[in-house]
Order: C-alpha cells, then sequence, then structure tokens
C-alpha cells in the first residue's frame, strides 16, 4: 500500500514540567535528563473520540478521498471510556465511515501492527483504501501520584489513509509475551458466582527492563527488517522511533551509526502518546513538508506485550 493522507489531533492542555513540580517529588531537571520530555498534551474537557474524528478528517481532507472510498477502518487503542462498541464505531459514527472496522490492543507498537494488517487485507485482495487511526489517551491509565510513570505520557490521536501501491518494502513485528513488565487492570461486574477481587490497578511498569527491551526490539528489529529487505541504513531518509524517551532514541542512534538529524523527534512537547505516537510525528513531519517522493521511512515502536515492530516504507 501506500500513505496518501496524514491527520492528527492534539488536545488543548499543555502540561509542563513544572506543572507537576507542584504537585509530585520531581523536577524539570529529572524529567528532561531522563527521559527528553519537557511538556505533553493531556485531554481535559475534549473527549478521545473527537480527537480521532478529527485526525481522521484531517488525512482523509488530504488523501482527496471520501468516506465511501475506504474499504476498511481499524483503530489502535489501548484505553478508552467504552467497553463496548469499539472505538473505531465510536469515531466511524462521527466521521461517517460505514466500511468494515475494528479496534486492535497493540500497546505502543499498534500503528505498525495496524499498518501490517492493512497491507495483508490489501495483498489478500480485499481491500483498496485503509483508514488507519491511532487514538490514545494514556493519561488515564497511570496514577498520578505515581511520579514514575505519570510524567510520561500524553494525550493524542494520529491517522493515516493506505491506497493501492508497493511502497511498504517489509514490515517485521515481534512478541516477548510478560504481562509483568507494563500492566493495568480494571474492575468488571462482579455476578453471583463471581466476584472481583483485584479493584482498579493503575499502570504500573518496571521502567529499567522496559527500557532495555526498547532498546535491544528497536535496534535488532530495524536491523534484522534491514537485511531482510536488502536495504542498506544509510539509504534510509527518516527514521520514526516511537516516542517513549529521547535516551531510548540515543541509544538507537549511537547503535545504527547514522546522523540524529535523520531522526525526527517529538517527545520534548508531546511525552509518549502510545500507539498514537509514531504517527503524530509523521503527520507532523509531513506538514513540515520534510518528505519528498522516494524517500524510504522505517518506523520502530516497542510497549506493552511486550510487543515490538519495525516497518520500512517508500513515501
Ligand atoms: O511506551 C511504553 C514503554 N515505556 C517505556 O519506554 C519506558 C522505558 N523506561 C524509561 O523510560 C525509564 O526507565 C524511566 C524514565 C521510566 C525511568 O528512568 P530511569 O533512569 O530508568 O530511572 P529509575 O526507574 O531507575 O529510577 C531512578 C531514581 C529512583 O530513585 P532511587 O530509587 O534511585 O532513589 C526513582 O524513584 O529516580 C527516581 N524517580 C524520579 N525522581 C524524580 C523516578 N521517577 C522520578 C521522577 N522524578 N519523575
Amino acid at each position: 500500500m501506500k500513505i496518501i493522507g496524514t491527520g492528527s489531533a492534539l488536545p488543548k492542555k499543555i502540561i509542563t514540567n513544572e506543572m507537576l513540580a507542584g504537585f509530585l517529588d520531581t523536577s524539570d531537571e529529572w524529567i528532561t535528563t531522563r527521559t527528553g520530555i519537557k511538556s505533553r498534551h493531556i485531554i481535559t474537557d475534549e473527549k478521545l473520540e473527537d480527537l480521532g474524528a478529527e485526525a481522521v478528517n484531517k488525512a482523509l481532507e488530504m488523501s482527496g478521498l471520501g468516506v465511501s472510498d475506504i474499504d476498511l477502518f481499524i483503530v489502535s487503542n489501548v484505553l478508552n471510556g467504552y467497553d463496548t462498541p469499539s472505538l473505531s464505531c465510536i469515531v466511524a459514527a462521527k466521521t461517517g465511515l460505514k466500511c468494515p472496522m475494528f479496534d486492535i490492543n497493540c500497546a505502543c507498537p499498534g500503528f505498525i501492527y495496524a499498518l501490517d494488517m492493512a497491507e495483508s487485507y490489501y495483498k489478500a485482495g480485499k481491500v483498496k483504501n485503509v483508514v488507519i487511526a491511532c487514538i490514545e489517551e494514556p493519561s488515564r491509565m497511570a496514577s498520578w501520584d505515581d511520579r514514575a510513570t505519570c510524567i510520561l505520557f500524553g494525550d493524542g490521536a494520529g491517522a493515516v489513509v493506505l491506497t493501492e501501491g508497493d511502497n511498504i518494502k517489509g514490515i517485521k513485528l515481534n512478541a516477548e509475551p510478560d504481562v509483568d513488565k507494563i500492566w493495568m487492570t480494571r474492575p468488571l461486574i462482579d455476578n453471583p458466582y463471581a466476584i472481583w477481587k483485584e479493584g482498579l490497578v493503575p499502570m504500573q511498569m518496571k521502567g529499567r527492563e522496559v527500557f532495555r527491551f526498547a532498546v535491544n526490539a528497536c535496534t535488532k528489529g530495524v536491523k534484522n527488517l534491514l537485511d531482510e529487505s536488502g536495504i542498506d541504513k544509510d539509504d534510509i531518509s527518516w527514521f520514526m522511533v516511537h516516542q517513549a524517551n529521547k535516551r531510548i532514541i540515543d541509544s538507537i542512534i549511537d547503535f545504527m551509526k547514522v546522523p540524529s538529524s535523520r531522526f525526527p523527534v517529538n517527545i520534548h512537547d508531546h511525552g509518549n502518546s502510545s500507539s498514537a505516537s509514531c504517527p503524530i510525528l509523521l503527520d507532523e513531519c509531513n506538514r513540515k513538508g520534510m518528505f519528498k517522493e522516494g524517500d524510504l521511512i522505517v518506523f520502530s515502536a516497542f510497549g506493552a506485550g511486550l510487543l515490538s515492530g519495525a516497518a520500512i516504507l517508500e513515501w
């Protein structure tokens, strides 16, 4: 497939590190040096589905396609207020999309998992035009008393429109299932035969172990994909890496030995927006006119699961 439209939407409210230091035992200095984050957008009076619809509408507008042209709508999302219907149905009710649709929960690499699904449907001859939207509100997952997690995240939505083409040069997905590294639970309704004992447990994360997984998954995943695709790293114009921690990105730059100017970064004013991170970055770079036809772009993302994935796309 080929990307012909991108869009993104961010909440209005911006929370700076200094604002967090007002109620948490933390500092701008700690957050900046350990993560590269200076501020993040947090949903307050907006609705997550409205951000999703805005991102989809912008991507559709850029693509020149209308909702009736779309054959499949895939939404990547970890958490939203509804357990049913799916967030894809909620966003479709706002945008007018009426094609088959579903949600996936692959955490931060959700955009790459969704790209793989879109490409597979396309190669099976079932679809011509696909919309992917990654719509995330991780600010409602971490406890705001937990300085080790809540400082990391920002909310937002990113979307792409894909059509027929042979621009996806390779995708590689990876899983190292391990519930213990990043998890969160919410209560289920009790019934007469089963009582839910755990209650709500906000996001728990073993930060250092996830850090190691992230660097390893990203460097190996990208190297393996480049080797398998017969593409040299020096031919890659842009590396779009999941914006989880600037130190993770710097470790990948060191390992790959490519100029840091080829790694666009927006973590300083977005934080980690889970699967929305890659498509938001893509849209921002696209709207700045950074890409030219023929540019090779690598995507790489990692997160809860533990899942990771990498993709190479020709612009
Ligand atoms: O997209 C999902 C995937 N998630 C990630 O990619 C996250 C990966 N992990 C990380 O980015 C880093 O591990 C963190 C940013 C989460 C933590 O950085 P770290 O350098 O690994 O710090 P640490 O967890 O080893 O903690 C070092 C110290 C601890 O204090 P002690 O035990 O040494 O006294 C923490 O309690 O820093 C403390 N600390 C903080 N101090 C000030 C933890 N959070 C904070 C904070 N402000 N916000």
